[in-house]
């Protein structure tokens, strides 16, 4: 069980910077102070029917400033992303983090870093890109509009892939990879489970160290229910099955841990 309060939190900005895509930013002493990338929060709407929290990534954590950044998308009429899209400035929002594992940056050290992120998980690629030192190539992945790409660009050299070829790649971000001869050392990546399919595939055929963060649906987000887990490899030491809670033991893992 998770020893994490609940807290009410100051949303200190809120914008749409994309076609449905939110950007928030909440004032929070204790998350900021002690949040790694790749962890993510759980946010509560204000409706009673929605009982159990959203898990949202940590798009940018501004320690001295004490607060976080998400990005969300606003995934349809009445459901809790778009309550939390009615927020603004001033407003206050329950949180609950920061939740999950994080990325292990050091693994980086010394290692040809390619970062990838494919729709709603192009967000905690930031926060990750911002801490890992030395050289990094992103590739990030979009439907068709893109968000957080100048962002991007200032970390280093970003490729782009859109479904729609509107901008870089047409296809998705392994064609991206392709395209441009783009070799890697160690790869961390986000999005969804056929691109997180995809890049275990290529990373374990060319014998690539590869992290996954995966995005399985949520309940609790604090280990107590199981009803996020994913097939692991190994034994879990909590259910002594082959099974690996993505909120408590992830969503970060090794990509030959689990079946994605
Ligand atoms: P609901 O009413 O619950 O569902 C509406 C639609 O969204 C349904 O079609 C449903 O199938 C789909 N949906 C619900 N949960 C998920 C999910 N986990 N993945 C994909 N589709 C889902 N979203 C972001 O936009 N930005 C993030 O940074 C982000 N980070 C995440 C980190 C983690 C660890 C996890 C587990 C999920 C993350 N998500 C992120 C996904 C986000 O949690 C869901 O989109 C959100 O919970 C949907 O809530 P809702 O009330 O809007 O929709
Ligand atoms: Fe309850 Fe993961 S969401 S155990």
């Amino acid at each position: 069980m998770s020893n994490k309060q609940k807290e009410s939190a100051l949303i200190v900005s809120q914008q749409c910077i994309a076609a449905d895509i939110y950007s928030m930013w909440i004032q929070t002493e204790k998350i900021a102070s002690l949040a790694v990338s790749g962890q993510f929060i759980s946010m509560y709407t204000k409706d009673g029917s929605k009982l159990l929290p959203r898990p949202i990534s940590l798009c940018e954590i501004e320690k001295e400033k004490k607060q976080i950044r998400v990005v969300y998308r606003v995934t349809g009429d009445g459901t809790g992303t778009q309550q939390f899209s009615k927020l603004s400035k001033g407003d206050r929002i329950d949180i609950l983090g920061p939740l999950g594992n994080g990325f292990p940056v050091d693994e980086a050290a010394g290692r040809k870093a390619v970062l990838i992120g494919g729709g709603i998980g192009v967000p905690p690629m930031l926060e990750l890109a911002k801490q890992m030192p030395g050289e990094k190539v992103m590739v990030m992945g979009y439907r068709d509009e893109q968000f957080l790409t100048e962002e991007f660009k200032r970390q280093g050299r970003l490729y782009i892939a859109t479904e729609n070829g509107s901008a870089g790649t047409k296809g998705n971000v392994m064609d991206a990879i392709a395209e441009n001869a783009l070799t890697a050392e160690i790869i961390y990546a986000c999005g969804p489970s056929p691109m997180l399919r995809a890049i275990k595939q290529y990373a374990e055929e060319n014998n690539i160290v590869c992290y996954v963060s995966m995005e399985e649906r949520m309940a609790c987000g604090i280990g107590a229910c199981l009803a996020c887990v994913c097939q692991s490899k190994e034994i879990d030491g909590h259910s002594h099955v082959h099974n690996k809670r993505v909120c408590k033991d992830g969503p970060v893992f090794l990509s030959t841990e689990v079946e994605i």
